[in-house]
């Protein structure tokens, strides 16, 4: 998978994109992440790339030319499966939009700053828009990250093939069991006697009864569809 992001912030999602799972991702080449600095496109003498709003209101606007340029120079070498622009006023991400987004070959990603971009480039360019939750940040580099963090972390091979959450259907849509390491008892709490008994299917079903059971005790509406 590549997927590419544009932002005006190249230095909020180097940290979060190149360490540990992501950063073990690029080296086993299972994905490629290209970070792209929209102002390097600004064609102005100061390279400004946002702009006061027409109408008025507080809040700069990214301008529509340094994006529109980055996206076609982006656009002319490659077809990309979905450009999507990160937005609180977007379809809230879910673990479904993620494993259909694990499945695909090019992503390009808007990171929105300041007020947000002009809504031409989202009639223009954008097929996918997208929330991490109902609150704004200060920009769309975090919830970039998380997004690319979710959907990279299922590509198979990328923690490894047995845990991938793709595979593993029965737990779509359920919180998951708790879970225990050594030692067996730590200041007087106990692991649950069935972990450690070795019967892999009485193991199995203690899971799946728990993973229902928190489901319907913290996230009822997981249950619902
Ligand atoms: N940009 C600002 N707030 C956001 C949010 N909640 N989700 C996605 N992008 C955002």
């Amino acid at each position: 998978m590549r997927i590419d992001i544009l932002t005006v912030l190249p230095q909020l999602l180097e940290g979060p994109l190149k360490e540990s799972i992501l950063k073990r991702a690029a080296e086993k080449e299972l994905v490629e992440i290209h970070i792209h600095n929209i102002r390097d496109f600004s064609t102005h003498s100061n390279k400004n790339v946002d702009d006061y709003q027409y109408g008025g209101g507080a809040g700069m606007v990214i301008a529509p030319q340094p994006l529109s340029d980055c996206i076609e120079s982006l656009t002319k070498d490659r077809t990309y499966d979905e450009i999507i622009y990160m937005t609180p006023d977007g379809k809230v991400l879910d673990q479904r939009d993620c494993n259909e987004m694990s499945l695909l070959g090019n992503l390009m990603i808007i990171c929105g700053h300041y007020k947000g971009i002009d809504h031409r480039i989202r009639e223009m360019y954008v097929t996918r828009e997208i929330s991490i939750g109902s609150y704004v940040l200060t920009g769309g580099e975090l919830a970039a990250a998380v997004t690319v963090d979710a959907i990279v972390r299922l590509i198979p091979g990328v923690i490894n093939d047995e845990t991938s959450a793709l595979t593993d259907s029965f737990q779509d849509g359920l919180l998951a069991p708790p879970v225990y390491t050594r030692p067996a008892e730590f200041k007087g709490h106990k692991v649950p006697d069935v972990l450690l008994s070795g019967d892999q299917k009485k193991i199995d079903a203690w899971r799946e009864e728990q993973a229902l059971k928190i489901t319907k005790e913290k996230r009822p509406d997981l249950l619902e569809d």
